[in-house]
């Protein structure tokens, strides 16, 4: 009666904080399956940035809940972002919900979870249910432990949580709570020993990875805490690769641009959350930066980097949001050239600021404006892959690729690529010609008589 199935909504960091729990919840017994239909506790991770990944999980809730009634001892259990928002009202929404946990109380679950199993025991009195949605000083340590039995190639790690910004918007600062970030040594403790496990690519996350220890760790030598972490984090051997995700254009300043130059462990790839690109919109969506400021950043970082890779975030149809403002997104987006984009369309958030403004845009609307920036995304994705046919790229190899026999791996800069390989070059740099390209996809042999020659 201990198996437990972990499904996770949203964003990297709610999949990290799922493979936290995972590893707490292994020390205490507990067994983690991938089968939804053969666990007897399921756990929902969830996110509250669009309305559509509530009603999601609402959703899937709402299935499992007919679970319970066939099987009175199966746990129910909802963590996160939308346990946070939500709170007891869920309790509303799915009766047969057992357990509530807030962003800052994952590390409570297996005590959760035990007392949730021992109530639903043959003969034990009336199960009771468990709502913990406390702030707790600390939690940012408390997302450590990495899964041993599938220790990756590239791994995730937390380095700050919650957010002080107050995008219009946006609810991750309710869900997330104010900005708290780990100490750099307990950071590098934790890579260190992802590197002694064969971990080669770290990827540092936060809500908002520049202002990473900011008032708490002071600037050296004009360098804020973050570029201090990575070049702390940069030093150590075996470690090959350094990603972060997400930046804010406003605290993206020089001395970050400027680290591309002398840490070449740092991948060219920078995803920089835009919003939108008119300075009319910024405002009204309380996002300190210009579309100028902006074009800026990009310009430094492509002085340092010339063949830079960029992401970004977009809404579409934030209300007022005009054509011509909407042109000015267009034309930025065109400008900057993106190889990915996350477009999304607004949706209103309760309890946000924008939630009660005039001018919603019809779904209509949204829809067209973000079908625009899709295929303009589709076109410079495709104009990147294609100037990268025949080239030899340095590609980290992560493993076999879910069809046929072929490995996959990434470039430096995020391309995924697909290319014949052995298990022992898992977790190896290894050069590969491209030979040939799909929108989103690289494919190509290894390069070097030396490395073919290993694959056998
Ligand atoms: N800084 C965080 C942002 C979290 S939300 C990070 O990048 O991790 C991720 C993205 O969701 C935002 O950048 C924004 O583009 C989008 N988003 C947030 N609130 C939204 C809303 N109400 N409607 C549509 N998209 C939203
Ligand atoms: Fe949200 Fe803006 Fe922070 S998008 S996470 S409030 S920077």
């Amino acid at each position: 009666m201990n198996r437990v199935y972990i499904k996770t909504y949203g964003c990297q960091m709610n999949v990290r904080d799922s493979e936290a729990v995972a590893v707490m919840l292994r020390g205490r017994g507990y067994r983690i399956t991938e089968k939804e239909e053969e666990a007897d506790i399921v756990l929902l991770n969830t996110c509250s940035v669009r309305d559509q990944a509530e009603q999601k999980a609402i959703g899937k809730g709402g299935y499992l809940s007919r679970r319970k009634r066939a099987n009175p001892r199966f746990i129910l259990g909802i963590m996160g972002c939308m346990a946070q928002n939500r709170g007891a009202e869920l309790f509303d929404r799915l009766p047969d919900l057992d357990l509530v946990v807030g962003t800052q109380r994952f590390h409570h679950v297996p005590d959760y979870l035990d007392r949730l199993t021992a109530e639903r025991a043959p003969g034990a009195p009336r199960p009771s249910t468990i709502l913990d949605l406390e702030e707790e000083e600390g939690s940012q340590d408390t997302i450590r432990g990495h899964d041993e039995d599938t220790r990756r190639v590239s791994a995730f790690v937390s380095i700050m949580q919650g957010c002080n910004m107050s995008c219009a918007f946006c609810i991750v600062p309710k869900t997330r709570g104010s900005e708290r970030s780990r100490s750099i040594e307990e950071i590098t403790a934790e890579v260190e020993e992802l590197v002694a496990g064969g971990t080669r690519e770290v990827t540092l996350l936060g809500q908002i990875v520049t202002s990473y220890g900011r008032g708490v760790i002071p600037p050296l030598d004009g360098k804020s805490a973050f570029v201090q972490l990575i070049e702390r984090l940069h030093d150590i051997p075996g470690l090959a690769r350094i990603r972060f995700t997400s930046p804010h254009p406003r605290g993206f300043n020089r001395d970050l641009a400027e680290a591309y130059g002398y840490l070449p462990k740092l991948c060219p790839y920078v995803h920089l959350p835009l919003q939108s690109g008119s300075d009319r919109m910024l405002k009204a969506m309380n996002r300190p930066y210009s579309r100028q400021k902006y074009l800026e950043i990009v310009e430094s970082l492509r002085a340092v980097t010339p063949g830079m890779y960029f992401s970004t975030d977009i809404i579409v149809g934030f209300p007022g949001e005009t054509e011509d403002d909407f042109a000015q997104t267009r034309s930025l987006f065109e400008e900057v050239g993106y190889d990915m984009a996350y477009i999304f369309k607004y949706s209103i958030r309760s309890g946000t600021p924008a939630a009660g403004l005039p001018d919603q845009i019809p779904d209509e609307v949204k829809e067209e404006r973000n079908q625009v920036l899709l295929k303009l995304l589709s076109e410079s994705s495709r104009r990147r892959n294609q100037s990268l046919l025949h080239s030899e790229q340095e590609v980290l190899v992560e493993g076999p690729a879910r069809k046929g026999n072929l490995y996959h791996g990434r470039t430096p800069g995020n391309r995924v690529v697909l290319f014949p390989a052995s298990e022992r070059l898992v977790g190896e740099l290894v050069p590969v010609r491209v030979n040939r390209v799909t929108v989103s996809s690289l494919y190509g042999e290894l390069a070097l008589a030396g490395v073919d020659a290993a694959v056998g």
